[in-house]
């Protein structure tokens, strides 16, 4: 039975490469393909962008592009799609490279039959569908985990009146600064769903203590203390691909070893819990408070001045100072 016509893009400026692949393709037995043809990298962006290919035959050296960089930027266009290089340049380190790039296969010219071609030609295709089938099912599993974080979000939230909407306040002040600071998008998914969950572990305190109008008493305060290694405890359990449950742990530790529950410095505290804290006080010391009124945006930005470097991280703290004065961050209850 002849299968499915296969939708091959050949971008190729040599004219007797040309004839020769198209030669090579008619010769392969039940299966047949519909050809389309770019002698120069533009055209075949254009073509490849209108969709409708199942698979694109690359030749390195155009007319209008030269190497690697055909590869990328055609890459760059349709990562989706399977790319199979075609060179002239039988070189195993830019064949390595091209594959480590995504590329399927690196085909050296005058080395191929149609056997060859009709294999890698399949190979390809089939490897890049099991390729984009595990990107969804990864894709899908992140949202999963963003899901759980929010649901447990929401229960510290729905248990505690007083620190509704801290979290979310936090988590946008986190991912601004992390943004500002130039964060990778991976670094700042993991502070962002950090913040999210930040007090997870206050679900281990008495909401009485959570929502008591007045000072402490040292065991109270002890209690509340243990708010970070309990939500590292239960966070600890799930396998993450960001570090969410060690940035919560860390969400009081000090610069200068002053914070809790570990008392760890400098550089032994994430970057991202040193963001994380510096965006809790800033929100807690701005906001109501059970056993206080708001002390205001300002009051909170001194505090962070204040102790520049010392409890707070330097960096941290000027871009925060930035967002508030120059970008005019606000919090959304301000
Ligand atoms: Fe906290």
């Amino acid at each position: 039975m002849m299968e499915k016509p296969i939708r091959l893009l050949l971008i190729e400026d040599d004219q007797e490469d040309v004839l020769l692949i198209r030669e090579l393709l008619s010769d392969i037995g039940g299966q047949s393909f519909l050809l389309k043809y770019a002698g120069e990298l533009e055209a075949g962006l254009e073509m490849a962008a209108a969709g409708e290919v199942d698979i694109v035959l690359l030749d390195l050296s155009l007319p209008d592009s030269q190497g690697l960089e055909t590869f990328i930027r055609l890459y760059g266009e349709i990562p989706g799609v399977p790319i199979v290089v075609m060179s002239g340049l039988n070189d195993e380190r830019i064949a390595l490279t091209a594959v480590r790039e995504g590329a399927q296969d690196y085909l050296v010219k005058g080395h191929v039959d149609h056997n060859i071609l009709a294999r890698t030609i399949r190979y390809a295709i089939e490897r890049k569908r099991v390729e984009e089938e595990l990107r969804l099912s990864l894709e899908k599993l992140r949202r999963s985990l963003e899901k759980t974080i929010s649901a447990m979000s929401l229960a510290v939230e729905i248990r505690d009146p007083y620190t509704a909407g801290h979290q979310r306040e936090v988590t946008k002040l986190v991912e601004a600064i992390g943004r500002e600071m130039g964060l990778e998008k991976e670094q700042l998914d993991g502070v962002r769903l950090a913040a999210e969950v930040h007090d997870l572990g206050k679900i281990n305190i008495p909401a009485e203590i959570l929502s008591k109008p007045g000072p402490l008493t040292p065991i109270e305060f002890n209690l509340i203390q243990t708010h970070p290694k309990v939500g590292f405890d239960i966070l600890k359990s799930i396998e993450f691909p960001w570090p969410i449950d060690r940035i919560v742990h860390q969400h009081h530790e000090r610069i200068n070893g002053s914070g809790y529950p570990e008392g760890l410095t400098g550089s032994e505290i994430l970057l991202e819990a040193k963001i994380l804290s510096v965006a809790d006080v800033v929100e807690a010391m701005s906001s109501h408070r059970p056993y206080r009124p708001a002390l205001g945006v300002e009051k909170a930005l001194n505090e962070i001045v204040l102790h520049r470097g010392t409890l707070y991280d330097a960096d941290v703290v000027d871009v925060c100072i930035k967002l508030f004065r120059e970008r005019k961050f606000r919090f959304g209850n301000s």
